[in-house]
């Protein structure tokens, strides 16, 4: 199957007859591997590496050189699915010049495209960023960047301005031209309104069933982070308990000395045992 692309991304509508997309979140090879082998249609390569690899609180503590170490470990594996790097909170809002450096760095790293948060404020960005001929997946709704300025995680778009203003930053992303819009933590039918509104695809997380598609980040899909469980979040598989029961069950043979066994260890011939043994103590070989 054929390397996915932004261009066939944004072509992916559910409402002209479009399977919806899958978008799982990556941060290095191993990982990359199996979301290509599931069958995504991209690997977001997203700034909540700081919360679910690096044990940050949020997700501002990360910076271009951490998301592009990432990045490249991503594209290292050569996945099918688009890679999509996220640009990190203060990388896209001092100047349009070091927002379009920023990105490059990403795309030089292996990102096929970046994603950025927040609407009508970001279009210059946007624009700088695609005329440099770098696709831009844009991101509104709950952004975790904008933790502090928010409050919180707090679901975005309850009020009718609110949601109206979503509506207007979607249009706005699509006309600077972004190929997709990640709507994060918004009531279903405010994503069902921005969904209608645009003609380049939705992908939500915490935005209902109405979009053009879903993300969810690895950790909480395998349940490898099982701390917080959001309500948007389903689990299909616990990870981390069946690691911690495989990694107990090492420590258990090696303190019982059931590990290594004969057929684990590496073994000198009959003769070279038996003419080492007049050196020292090495047994004799059975
Ligand atoms: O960083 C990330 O993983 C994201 C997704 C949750 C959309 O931005």
């Amino acid at each position: 199957m054929s390397k996915v692309t932004a261009p066939a991304i944004k072509a992916r509508k559910v409402r002209t007859g479009s399977d919806p997309l899958v978008m799982l979140t990556a941060y290095d090879a191993p990982s990359a591997r199996m979301v290509d082998e599931a069958g995504a249609d991209l690997i977001l390569v997203g700034d909540s590496l700081a919360m679910v690899v690096l044990g940050y609180e949020d997700t501002l503590q990360v910076t271009v050189q951490d998301m592009a170490h990432h990045v490249a470990a991503v594209a290292r594996a050569k996945p099918r699915p688009l890679i999509v790097g996220d640009l990190p909170w203060m990388s896209y809002h001092v100047s349009i010049e070091d927002t379009v450096r920023n990105a490059a760095d990403l795309v030089r790293a292996g990102a096929q495209a970046v994603k950025l948060e927040g609407g009508r404020k970001r279009v210059p960005m946007v624009e700088a960023i695609v005329d440099a001929e770098v696709p831009v997946m844009g991101h509104v709704g709950l952004t975790p960047q904008s933790v502090h300025a928010m409050g919180g995680f707090k679901v975005q778009g309850r009020e009718t301005s609110a949601a109206l203003a979503l509506v207007d930053d979607a249009k706005s992303l699509e006309a600077a031209g972004a190929f997709a819009i990640v709507l994060e933590g918004v009531p279903d039918e405010v994503a069902h309104m921005v969904t209608d509104a645009v003609s380049v695809p939705t992908i939500g997380i915490g935005a209902g069933p109405w979009c053009d598609g879903q993300v969810l980040v690895y950790h909480d899909v395998l349940g490898i982070e099982d701390r917080i469980t959001p309500k948007f979040v389903r689990r299909y598989a616990s990870v981390k308990d069946t690691s911690v029961r495989a990694l107990s069950s090492f420590a258990a043979d090696v303190r019982a000395g059931r590990f290594p066994a004969h057929d684990e260890s590496y073994h000198l011939s009959a003769e070279q045992s038996e003419a080492l043994s007049l050196y020292g103590s090495a047994p004799v070989a059975v």
